[in-house]
Formats: C-alpha cells, sequence, structure tokens
C-alpha cells in the first residue's frame, strides 16, 4: 500500500487568525480542508507560539486524527465508509466485504472477497487454553467483563504478530480480531447459559457462523434461520465503523503508545460499554420494558423532560447527529421485517418504540435540542426477537465495532504524522504551598 502523505499545513493557503489581546500579537493557523465536510484549524503550534492550550472538554470541536475511513454528516444524517453510503451497503453488501473495505480502502472483486473469507474463516478458532479463561468468572459475569477480559488475554497467545512495526503482521492480527470476536462472544453466552462451547464451522459464513456457535448444542442438529443469519449480518454492517466515536478514540490512543492491538482493542470494549455509547442498546431494551405499555409514554417522557430527573429516553440523542441517524432509519426497517419473516404478530416493545418515537418528535423538548433515534433504539427489538439475551446487546456490538477499531488502529500506526496522543488540560488546582508535617496538622 502507498504510503499516502497525511495532512499538511503547507497544502493550503487558507489560514485563520487568532488575536491575543492581551498581548496584542496575532496567530495565523493553516485552514485545512478535507475531501468533505468541515475545514479545521490546525493548531498543532498554538501552544509553542503562543503558550496557550486550546480547551474542549469531550472533542466537541476537535479532530483528534486525520482518517480516510468513515464520513459522518451530522446536520443531514449521511454516513459513509470509504465513500459507500451506509444505506446502500446495508441493503447490497454483506459484514465480510464491509469489513475487507474498511481494512483496505476498496470493496473486493471475487477473488479478493473469496480469499478474504477463506483467511477470515481458517482464523475463527481460538487457542484451546483460552477455554480455561472463562471458568475463573462467575457464570452470572456480565459478558463484557468476559469479553475485555479474554480478548486483552489474546496477546498472551499470538508472539508472532505482535510487531506493529510490520504490516503483514498488522493484516493478520486484524484479521484474527475479526474472526475471533464471534467465537469468544458466543462462549461468553454458552458459559453463561452452562452449555458447552460449540467449535466454528468453516462451511458457515460469518453471521451463520456466530448464530450456530451463540444456539446449536450437542444434542442435536441446529439448522441456521437464514432470515436471521441475514439480519445478523446486517446489524454487524450497520455497526461496523462510526468516525472517532469514543471506543474508536479509545482504541487509537491505546495504540498510540505502541500498545499491542489485543490491548488497544480490549481497552475499545471497555470504553463501548458504558451506556451514554455502546452499553445503549441493553439500556433500551430495559427503558422499554420498564415503560411497559404505550399507555405509559406521555408519563415517561415528562419524567425525561423533567430537569431534576436524570432519566434520560435511551437509544436517542447523538454527539453527531442532530438528525436521524440513517442507521436507525435502516434498522426500524429491519425490525418489521425480522418480526414478519419470524411471524410475530404483535411485539409490544416494538410497539412502544414506535409509539414513543412519534411522541418524542413531535415534543418541543427534543426538537430544540435536536434529539432523533440513534442505531441504538431499534436494534435491541431484533436481537430479543432473535433471543439473543440482553446482557449480549453490546457484546454483538463490539463484535461488529471490531473490524471499525482495528482499521482505525492500522490508519494510525501507518499515518507518517502520528504522535503518542497525550492530551494537556487547563490546570485550577492549588498553587504552591509548602508541606506540613502530619504532628503539625489540625
Ligand atoms: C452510540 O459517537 C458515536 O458515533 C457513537 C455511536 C457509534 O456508532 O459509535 O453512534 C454509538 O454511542 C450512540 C449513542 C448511544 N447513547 C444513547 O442512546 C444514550 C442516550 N443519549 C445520550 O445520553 C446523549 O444523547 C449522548 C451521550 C449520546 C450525546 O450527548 P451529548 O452530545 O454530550 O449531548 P448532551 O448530553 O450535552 O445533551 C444535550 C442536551 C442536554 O439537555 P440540556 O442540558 O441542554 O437541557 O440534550 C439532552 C441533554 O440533557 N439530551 C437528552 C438525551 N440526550 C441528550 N435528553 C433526554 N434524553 C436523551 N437521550
Amino acid at each position: 500500500m502507498t504510503q499516502k502523505k497525511a495532512a499538511d499545513p503547507a497544502a493550503t493557503n487558507e489560514y485563520v487568525t487568532l488575536t491575543d489581546h492581551s498581548t496584542g500579537e496575532n496567530y495565523d493557523f493553516p485552514l485545512m480542508p478535507g475531501t468533505v465536510g468541515p475545514k479545521v484549524i490546525d493548531v498543532r503550534s498554538l501552544y509553542g507560539r503562543s503558550g496557550h492550550f486550546t480547551f474542549d472538554p469531550g472533542y466537541t470541536s476537535t479532530g483528534s486524527c486525520e482518517s480516510k475511513i468513515t464520513y459522518i454528516d451530522g446536520e443531514v444524517g449521511v454516513l459513509m465508509h470509504r465513500g459507500y453510503k451506509i444505506e446502500d451497503l446495508a441493503e447490497h453488501s454483506d459484514f465480510m466485504e464491509v469489513c475487507y473495505l474498511l481494512l483496505n480502502g476498496e470493496l473486493p472483486n471475487a477473488r479478493e472477497k473469496a480469499e478474504f473469507e477463506d483467511t477470515i474463516t481458517h482464523h475463527t478458532m481460538v487457542h484451546e487454553q483460552i477455554n480455561y479463561f472463562f471458568r475463573g468468572f462467575r457464570r452470572d459475569a456480565h459478558p463484557m467483563a468476559v469479553m475485555v477480559a479474554t480478548v486483552g488475554a489474546l496477546s498472551a497467545f499470538y508472539h508472532d504478530s505482535l510487531d506493529i512495526n510490520d504490516p503483514r503482521q498488522r493484516m493478520i492480527t486484524s484479521h484474527r480480531l475479526v474472526a475471533k470476536m464471534p467465537t469468544l462472544a458466543a462462549m461468553a453466552y454458552k458459559y453463561s447459559v452452562g452449555q458447552p462451547f460449540v467449535y466454528p464451522r468453516n462451511d458457515l459464513n460469518y453471521a451463520e457462523n456466530f448464530l450456530h456457535m451463540m444456539y446449536s448444542v450437542p444434542a442435536e442438529q441446529y439448522k441456521v434461520n437464514p432470515v436471521l443469519a441475514r439480519a445478523m449480518d446486517r446489524i454487524f454492517i450497520l455497526h461496523a465503523d462510526h468516525e472517532q466515536n469514543a471506543s474508536t478514540s479509545t482504541v487509537r490512543l491505546a495504540g498510540s503508545t505502541g500498545a499491542n492491538p489485543f490491548a488497544s482493542v480490549a481497552a475499545g470494549i471497555s470504553s463501548l460499554w458504558g451506556p451514554a455509547h455502546g452499553g445503549a442498546n441493553e439500556a433500551v431494551l430495559k427503558m422499554l420494558e420498564e415503560i411497559g405499555s404505550v399507555d405509559n409514554i406521555r408519563s415517561f417522557i415528562k419524567q425525561v423532560k423533567d430537569t431534576n430527573d436524570d432519566v434520560r429516553l435511551m437509544g436517542f440523542g447523538h454527539r453527531v447527529y442532530k438528525n436521524y441517524d440513517p442507521r436507525a432509519k435502516v434498522l426500524q426497517k429491519n425490525c418489521h421485517e425480522v418480526l414478519d419473516a419470524l411471524g410475530i404478530k404483535h411485539e409490544p416493545l416494538l410497539e412502544i418504540a414506535v409509539e414513543l418515537e412519534k411522541i418524542a418528535l413531535d415534543d418541543e423538548y427534543f426538537i430544540k435540542r435536536k434529539l432523533f433515534p440513534n442505531v441504538d433504539f431499534y436494534s435491541g427489538i431484533i436481537l430479543k426477537a432473535m433471543n439473543i439475551p440482553t446482557s449480549m446487546f453490546t457484546v454483538l456490538f463490539a463484535v461488529a465495532r471490531t473490524v471499525g477499531w482495528i482499521a482505525q488502529w492500522k490508519e494510525m500506526i501507518e499515518d507518517p504524522s502520528q504522535k503518542l496522543g497525550r492530551p494537556r488540560q487547563l490546570y485550577t488546582g492549588p498553587t504552591e504551598r509548602p508541606y506540613i508535617p502530619l504532628h503539625k496538622r489540625r
């Protein structure tokens, strides 16, 4: 792969000027354009020239890196991977093809796709010693805790692909992580229900294999439902990558120290777990179950709007989307398709979700704050219909997002301008003061 030049401040002739009124100094900073989307003010020289830091808790106006993988336009609700709209990928592509696209930058031709699928298939098994890791957990351990531990532990098994400066080893590690996540996820589920682990099968595709490892038992033949496999594959596609979200930024920051990719992805899994991020899909299901009936929606919305009540409408709102999350639109459509295909005529939680969305989108509180359904609002209803336990929802998000994490990690390692990530701060603590020996303290 040719080393593409990183963003070069000299490549622009547009500038912004910062005036420090305390000194009368003016500082020009390059205004760098992307191929699409907002330009960035290159402030890398700000501290060296002005002695000031920028201040942006939550990074609401800060670009942490240059990337060619995913583009989001939050104002209009656009999501593209390497230039392909998520709606087109969800409709026409499959998860293996999207993994190839994210990792390599182009859609594969038939030969490349077959080779990639074969490579992933032949990395799905995990070292037999890993089985013993699970034994240390209580059966009721949250599967995300199990995933953090077992994915981090992969570093101990794959010494032959930890040299992050070797492109071949970086690609092997990427393949291993994409391939082994469903196996580890299914093992976490099987362990929680006291059933034996199920080995992957090389004659099944990625989503079929995952359902097989989740639901087959030694006592009888298990036939994968093709409708569920397609729905699972599409859910993987919709969760694959999403620009510099919290967990991806965590993986990049961990990886920027030179930490191995398994440990960096384990850090990403930890970050994804939070209810403000990937943990929201589990929280949405709990919220819909607590609301319990369409009749209770208005009182719930009242609670959400009550500033003294720290209740949020889970699955709504987004740091970037100030319009409908395009993934939520696809998932809402999938909901109806999966429920119909499964012959589920009446799903109370879906009825509550659809009515909840309708009422919220018509309510000034949500309109004013540009709060719309996000990817987590409908995904849980499909997963519930597929008999996936709620505690496994975020695990599935992690399975899908692993390709995004590792593609972004690879891009960071291959970026010529990549540096150790180390933010600064605004210090407002005590100024220097003398130490007081214990016997002199009151
Ligand atoms: C994901 O970043 C990504 O790309 C993430 C993700 C990905 O694919 O990686 O898209 C996946 O994490 C989706 C988001 C899942 N989280 C949830 O559904 C949890 C519920 N939503 C939120 O808590 C919230 O919307 C965030 C955390 C997602 C975004 O919050 P922000 O951008 O920090 O905005 P904020 O908390 O400052 O809220 C702005 C206002 C506040 O009201 P005021 O103080 O101005 O009066 O909107 C309100 C908030 O109280 N608000 C909500 C709300 N979300 C924001 N009020 C009620 N319900 C909500 N869900």
